[in-house]
């Protein structure tokens, strides 16, 4: 008998930053009943899952990464009964929600933590707490956060020094007491018993440390994680987690954020049953360094090159161009000045088309931007560019418009601009005259939800149109992957299911280029183009950024 399919393996799945998505109470920061009065756009759009970013309590320092109670909801994005109707009125329209799960570390305002400053209690050993080298006075070890910086931060009044991978507010919990799983077993199970569908698992790749030894290398950022990537007691405890809540409840999504892991690392999470699907950085890694030294550049061959890679050993992927912690794909990938629409088509086909569950990130659909850089804010809301640029000012020898430009380079709060509904004042993110706790993009007025509905060459529609396409589409939800080979900055690949074909071509660059002789032999019918191209034969060239897909039945 084949194996029921999970609505995971089938439809696209949704991220919403509550803080950025809609404003229902004109505080300047969004919310629950906010999400809960765009549940029709949303299921509009044609996706079936809605990842919310973390809405426990929080004191924000890594905006809602840093949990002080699992259980309670943060008063700015309303309360367990806002929560309670979200999750209802999505179920009411076909669509579940799935949370995000932070258990590398909690904020260090949660009581776990205030309770295991005392050295008697229970509690200390639910972090991971210890003396210095050199009589207390330095670190235990030399890791650094992957926020720069060390990884350590002395408390005096307990006389030791606690871990913390992320920020000195995120302390991390030690896995290796049995008491910190069963919390964490405790709270998943708290919140499926509430109805919702899944969780995405916060760099859940980490949280096992095996050994405190020093790191190699001389890295301003994750030194030492030898000693706590992908280790074996890691997967032993995804395992069991799975087996002991998942396994029992049928359709449910267990989804990792997991940064550097390998093929085999990928295999295990996913043959052992430890998590469903996963999210790999490699590709966000191609132009991106916190290290202030390194210079790296987009190349589009490495970019495909770890797609296709991952393609080929993976079959289930999370695919992914954009997050929260991440700069706009259009700014990034694409030429958001003058092919804002086309490059956002061919970055949309590319990620709806390739093996795996799709991923759109709020905004992603209009084709949100970055800020532009003259509407800088001096302060960041990010902690991750607050932290790296106070160290590179410390240091004394970047120039300050080096410093700014890097810091830009990988602020994550680009991402995190209100979304653009309308072109009234604030977007229809807030009400008019409120501040809204990110500026909102000056280009709203032309780039909006209500602007984009209206127009039927939008990238909204394309986005809707193909959503709705993928659903309903054999071969693009259980088709295998075949690439073309094409010479880059063309790419081409094909899905096949039971006899059935579709191929995707992008021209992954800003200028044109011939369109390769082995396209025009592909038979099918032309959807999707960038370009209102009808077939292949004529012209010849592609157009910048051009992208289309054929369909042979
Ligand atoms: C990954 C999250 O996506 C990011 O926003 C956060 O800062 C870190 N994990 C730490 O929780």
């Amino acid at each position: 008998m084949s194996e029921v399919r999970k609505l995971w393996q089938d439809e696209a799945i949704y991220q919403i930053y509550p803080r950025s998505f809609c404003d229902s109470n004109g505080d300047g920061v969004g919310d629950i009943p906010g999400i809960i009065s765009k549940l029709d756009y949303l299921k509009d759009l044609g996706v079936k899952i809605i990842w919310l970013s973390p809405v426990y309590e929080s004191p924000l320092d890594d905006m809602g990464y840093d949990i002080s109670d699992y259980r309670k909801i943060r008063p700015e994005l309303g309360t367990m009964e806002d929560m309670d109707r979200l999750i209802k009125e999505a179920g009411e329209r076909g669509l579940k929600i799935v949370m995000d799960l932070v258990v590398n570390h909690t904020s260090d305002e949660h009581e776990w933590f205030l309770k295991s400053k005392d050295p008697a209690s229970p509690y200390h050993d639910y972090y991971i707490w210890r003396k210095g080298r050199k009589n207390n006075k330095k670190p235990p070890n030399n890791w650094t956060s992957m926020f720069v910086g060390s990884a350590w931060t002395y408390v005096p009044e307990v006389g030791e020094w606690y871990l913390h991978l992320y920020g000195e507010k995120q302390p991390d919990l030690n896995w290796h007491n049995p008491k910190v799983y069963e919390e964490v077993k405790g709270i998943v199970e708290f919140w499926l018993n509430k109805g919702i569908y899944g969780f995405r698992c916060d760099v859940i790749n980490q949280i096992y440390k095996t050994s405190l030894e020093d790191g190699k290398g001389i890295s301003p950022s994750g030194r030492g994680m030898e000693h706590y990537l992908n280790q074996p007691g890691n997967h032993e405890i995804l395992r069991r987690l799975h087996e002991e809540v998942f396994a029992a409840r049928g359709d449910s999504l267990m989804l990792g954020e997991t940064f550097n892991v390998d093929y085999e690392n990928g295999r295990k999470f996913q043959e052992n049953k430890e998590l469903d699907i996963f999210f790999i950085f490699d590709h966000m890694m191609v132009d991106k360094s916190y290290n202030p030294l390194a210079k790296p550049k987009f190349s589009v061959e490495k970019f495909m090159k770890i797609l296709y890679d991952w393609q080929a050993h993976c079959p289930m992927m999370a695919n992914y161009l954009e997050n929260h912690d991440q700069r706009r794909s259009i700014s990034r990938f694409g030429d958001p000045k003058n092919h804002r629409v086309e490059s956002g088509k061919m970055l949309a086909l590319l990620n709806l088309t390739l093996r795996g569950t799709p991923f759109v990130y709020e905004g992603q659909e209009i084709g949100m931007i970055d800020m532009p850089r003259e509407e800088h804010h001096d302060e960041f809301e990010d902690v991750a560019a607050k932290r790296i640029y106070s160290l590179m000012k410390k240091f004394k020898v970047f120039s300050d418009s080096y410093i700014e430009k890097f810091v830009n380079h990988l602020n994550r709060d680009h991402a995190r601009l209100p979304v653009q509904w309308d072109d009234s004042p604030n977007a229809g993110f807030s009400p008019e005259g409120v501040k809204t706790w990110l500026p909102v993009n000056p280009d709203y007025k032309e780039v909006n939800v209500k602007v984009q509905e209206k127009d039927p060459d939008s990238l909204l529609n394309y986005y809707k149109a193909l959503l709705h396409y993928r659903s309903e589409s054999d071969t693009l939800r259980m088709g295998d992957f075949v690439p073309m080979q094409l010479k880059g900055p063309v790419y081409a690949f094909s899905r096949n299911f039971k006899g059935k074909r579709t191929t995707t071509l992008i021209n992954f660059s800003n200028q044109e280029q011939p369109l390769p002789g082995e396209i025009k032999t592909v038979s099918g019918e032309l959807l999707f183009s960038n370009y209102g191209r009808k077939a292949v034969e004529e012209p010849s060239v592609l157009k910048p950024f051009e992208c289309f897909l054929i369909v042979a039945k």
